[in-house]
């Protein structure tokens, strides 16, 4: 059986805790696809074709394996794309109890909507502080984030605050 799982999220932008995780689903899976998908809750920095390119080149930069497919979702639900791609399974990184809050509803809600199962991984804990939206407000202020993200992301809010 061809195991197809997605990892969906705002990755705005993506950020180290982000690769690790697709790293380690990519290698539970035979196809692996990293999705941008709009969180109508969340006002977003970066445009979503942005987030896209930042997450091919951070998968390319990092090495991780070929089995990873970079794309968006802008029109209706994140099953709706599973059911278009014969995905069974999304894949979430859990940080923190706050996380496993955040997560469960939806995780809940998409398995009532297609029967898409959830998988939470625990990602490395060096990465357990870093989030998005923490690396926005650095870059923002004019602070270093490349610990934080792929050399393309530092790169790319570098110039965008010159
Ligand atoms: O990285 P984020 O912002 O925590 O990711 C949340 C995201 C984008 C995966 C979530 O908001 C989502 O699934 N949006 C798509 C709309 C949808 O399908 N909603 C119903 C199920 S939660």
């Amino acid at each position: 059986m061809h195991r197809i799982a997605v990892v969906p999220g705002s990755f705005d932008p993506i950020t180290l805790g982000h690769i690790d995780v697709i790293e380690r689903a990519a290698g539970l899976f035979d196809e692996l696809h990293v999705l941008v998908v709009h969180n109508p809750g969340k006002t977003a920095l970066l445009p979503i074709a942005q987030r896209v390119s930042l997450i091919d080149q951070a998968v390319r930069e990092a090495g991780l394996p070929n089995n990873i497919t970079v794309t968006s979702w802008s029109v209706g639900l994140l099953v709706d794309y599973c059911t278009d791609v014969g995905a069974s399974v999304l894949v979430k990184g859990i940080r923190s109890q706050i996380d496993v809050a955040y997560e469960t509803p939806m995780a809940i809600v998409n398995r009532d909507l297609a029967g898409v199962e959830t998988v939470f991984l625990l990602p490395n804990p060096a990465h357990a502080h870093v989030s998005s939206s923490l690396v926005r407000q650095v870059a923002a202020l004019g602070g270093d984030v490349s610990p934080y993200v792929p050399s393309a992301v530092a790169n790319y809010l570098q110039a965008r605050t010159e």
